[in-house]
């Protein structure tokens, strides 16, 4: 990894991908990266489903009304969830991983985007939730944060421009 500030700069979020599968190698660096979260009480409430069927892919694809489409042209996706009783942060515990997630991807060379799933719907008025619940057979008692889609790049983007940055949102001894 290069500076820090410059490789947070260049992670951008990717929604077009190669058609070319992600290494076994990498899938396992990005998920032992998820397992490295800190999370409350060190609870690690976390489980991760790692995608890469092309039919899978495709329902989640169709699980969201709008943002999610995208997920039909990725090669891989990691489902994002938590089992509910072991912390009443997971929301918290799953981002965190989530990102880690995203982090480990770019540094790979690889893209990524996230797919929100906690608080969407798809189309027809059925929560994402319960319509990947059923797609993946996820047991009661799980609750899902996101979906983070993975690949190879097939677009290119611009580093954050740091003129932009919000810095008047950063105060200091008060508000
Ligand atoms: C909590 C959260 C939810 C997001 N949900 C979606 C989503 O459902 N679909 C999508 O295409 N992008 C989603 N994104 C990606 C954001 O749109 C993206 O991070 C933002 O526009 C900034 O762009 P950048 O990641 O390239 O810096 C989400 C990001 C976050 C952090």
């Amino acid at each position: 990894m290069e500076n820090m500030i410059e490789f947070l700069k260049t992670r951008r979020s990717i929604r077009k991908f190669q058609d070319r599968p992600v290494e076994e190698e990498k899938i396992e660096a990005m998920m032992k990266a998820a397992l490295l979260a800190p999370s409350s009480k060190s609870s690690r409430p976390w489980h991760f489903v790692v995608v890469d069927d092309k039919e899978k892919l495709q329902k989640m694809a169709e699980s969201r009304e709008m943002g999610s489409q995208f997920l039909s042209g990725a090669p891989l996706a990691v489902l994002v969830l938590a089992e509910e009783k072991k912390s009443n942060v997971w929301v918290e515990d799953c981002s965190i991983a989530a990102l880690l997630i995203q982090l480990a991807a770019h540094d790979l060379g690889l893209g990524s985007c996230w797919v929100q799933v906690r608080n969407r719907m798809k189309e027809d008025g059925v929560s994402t939730e319960d319509f990947l619940k059923e797609v993946f057979e996820v047991p009661d008692g799980m609750k899902m944060e996101c979906i983070i889609g993975i690949g190879y790049k097939d677009e290119e983007k611009r580093p954050v421009d740091e003129a932009k940055l919000l810095t008047d949102r950063v105060h200091r001894n008060k508000f």
